[in-house]
C-alpha cells in the first residue's frame, strides 16, 4: 500500500487531519486500534471554541453541529455560596463557545470519511509500528484481519493520543515538560435537565465541581476526587449529594437527579513533548500534549494542530517547499503553551489542593473575586476560554 500521509489514530485529530487533507486533494490512510463502536461511544470533552466550530463548518462537517450544538455566551463561576456570570460574548466582542460532545464530532468525521471512496480508515488495526521516518520513505506496519500490512508514505501523522505508539517511538529525541495534580475528576453523564443553561464552575471547601451538559436533557457533571479514587467509593447517592453540596446555591437552583448513564475517573495532568516533529513524523493533539480539562482546551488544541499541519503539508505538495513543515512544531507550541498556562491557571484557581495552606486558600478567593469583579481580568479569562487566534 502507498499513500501520501499515513495517519495513526482516529480521534478528532486524526480524522480531521484526514478530512482537511482530502479537501486539498492529498491522500491519506487512517489506522485506529479500537473498533468503530468504541471510538464513537467514549465520552470525552464537550466545549468547542468559536474557531473550532468555524473550522468544522468550513470543512463541510458542521451540519449536525449547527443543528444540535448548544451555543453559550458565558459561564458561571461559583464560590463562597454565590454565582457570578462571566459574559464572554460581550467581553470578547461577540465570541461564544458551543457545547457539542467530542464523541459527536468524531461520529460526524467518521461518517464523512466513510462516505468517500478511496479514503481508507482501518478500525482494529493492531500492533501498529512506525519505521524509517528519518528517511524520505517512512512506513507504517499494522495487523488487520489477521494479516500484516505495510503502508509506504511521505509523512506519518501521530494522532494516537497520550497512550499511543508514536511519541514513544521518538522519546529519546524529545524533551518532556510535565505536572501531575494531586486530584482527579469523577465524571458522570446523567439523564436529567442541567441545573443551569450555562456551565457552572464551582470552587468549594470540599473541592471543585463542574456542571456541564450534552443536550437539553442530558447533563455532564464532574466532582474533584482523589487521583487514585475508585468508582466503587462513589454510589449514585453519594455523587448527587456531593454535587448538591458543592453547587452550594442555597436552594436557588434545583439539581435534578436522574439515571446515571456513565461514570469514570480521569487523572489530571499537564504535559508537553517538544518538538512535535522528528524527521517525517509529526505529532498532533494528545500524542504531543495534555491539558487538565478545567480550561476545556483538549480537543480545541488538537483541531488547531491539524489545521497547521494540513496547511503545511498542502504547501509542501504545491510548492515543494518545507518552510511551513519545518516551522510546524514552533507554530503549534506557541498556542499549546498559552493553553497550558490557561488550563493550569483555571485548575489552580478552582481546585482544593490537599496540601494548601490557609494563605494559599485566601489567594484563590482573592483571585476569584478579582476575575468576577474586574472587567480586565474577566476579559482575560473570556478571550482564553473562547479561544485565542490560530497559528495559521
Ligand atoms: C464537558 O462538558 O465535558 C466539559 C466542559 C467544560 C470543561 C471540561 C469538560 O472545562
Amino acid at each position: 500500500m502507498r499513500t501520501q500521509v499515513a495517519i495513526v489514530g482516529a480521534g478528532p485529530a486524526g480524522l480531521l487531519l484526514a478530512h482537511l487533507l482530502g479537501l486539498r486533494g492529498i491522500d491519506s490512510v487512517v489506522i485506529e486500534t479500537r473498533n468503530r463502536e468504541y471510538v464513537e461511544s467514549r465520552v470525552r470533552a464537550g466545549v468547542l471554541e468559536q474557531g473550532t466550530v468555524n473550522t468544522l463548518i468550513e470543512a463541510g462537517v458542521g451540519e449536525r453541529l449547527q443543528q444540535q450544538g448548544l451555543v453559550h455566551h458565558g459561564i458561571e463561576l461559583s464560590f463562597n455560596g454565590r454565582r457570578h456570570h462571566i459574559n464572554m460574548h460581550e467581553l470578547t466582542g461577540g465570541r461564544s463557545i458551543t457545547v457539542y460532545g467530542q464523541t459527536e464530532v468524531v461520529k460526524d468525521l467518521i461518517k464523512a470519511r466513510l462516505a468517500k471512496t478511496d479514503a481508507p480508515l482501518y478500525f482494529e488495526g493492531t500492533d501498529t509500528s512506525i519505521h524509517d521516518f528519518d528517511t524520505d520513505v517512512p512506513k507504517v506496519r499494522f495487523d488487520y484481519n489477521g494479516q500484516q500490512h505495510e503502508i509506504q508514505c511521505d509523512f506519518i501523522a501521530g494522532c494516537d493520543g497520550f497512550h499511543g505508539i508514536c511519541r514513544p517511538s521518538i522519546i529519546d529525541r524529545l524533551q518532556v515538560f510535565e505536572r501531575t495534580y494531586p486530584f482527579g475528576w469523577l465524571g458522570i453523564l446523567a439523564e436529567s435537565t442541567p441545573p443551569s443553561e450555562e456551565l457552572i464552575y464551582c470552587h468549594h471547601d470540599r473541592g471543585f465541581a463542574l456542571f456541564s451538559m450534552r443536550a437539553p436533557h442530558i447533563t455532564r457533571l464532574y466532582i474533584q476526587c482523589a487521583p487514585d479514587d475508585h468508582l466503587e467509593n462513589w454510589s449514585d447517592d453519594r455523587i448527587w449529594q456531593e454535587l448538591a453540596t458543592r453547587l452550594d446555591s442555597g436552594g436557588e437552583i434545583e439539581l435534578k437527579e436522574g439515571p446515571i448513564l456513565q461514570k469514570g475517573i480521569t487523572p489530571m495532568r499537564s504535559f508537553v513533548a517538544e518538538p512535535m516533529q522528528f524527521g517525517r513524523l509529526f505529532l498532533a493533539g494528545d500524542a504531543a500534549h495534555i491539558v487538565p480539562p478545567t480550561g476545556a482546551k483538549g480537543m480545541n488544541l488538537a483541531v488547531s494542530d491539524v489545521r497547521v499541519l494540513a496547511r503545511s503539508l498542502a504547501s509542501f505538495y504545491q510548492t515543494g517547499k518545507t518552510n511551513l513543515l519545518d516551522a510546524y512544531s514552533e507554530t503549534c507550541l506557541r498556542r499549546v503553551w498559552r493553553a497550558e498556562h490557561f488550563s493550569w491557571w483555571m485548575t489552580s484557581m478552582l481546585h482544593r489542593f490537599p496540601d494548601a495552606t490557609p494563605f494559599q486558600q485566601k489567594l484563590q478567593i482573592a483571585e476569584l473575586e478579582y476575575v468576577t469583579s474586574s472587567q480586565a481580568a474577566a476579559t482575560s479569562l473570556a478571550e482564553n476560554y473562547t479561544g485565542l487566534p490560530f497559528g495559521c
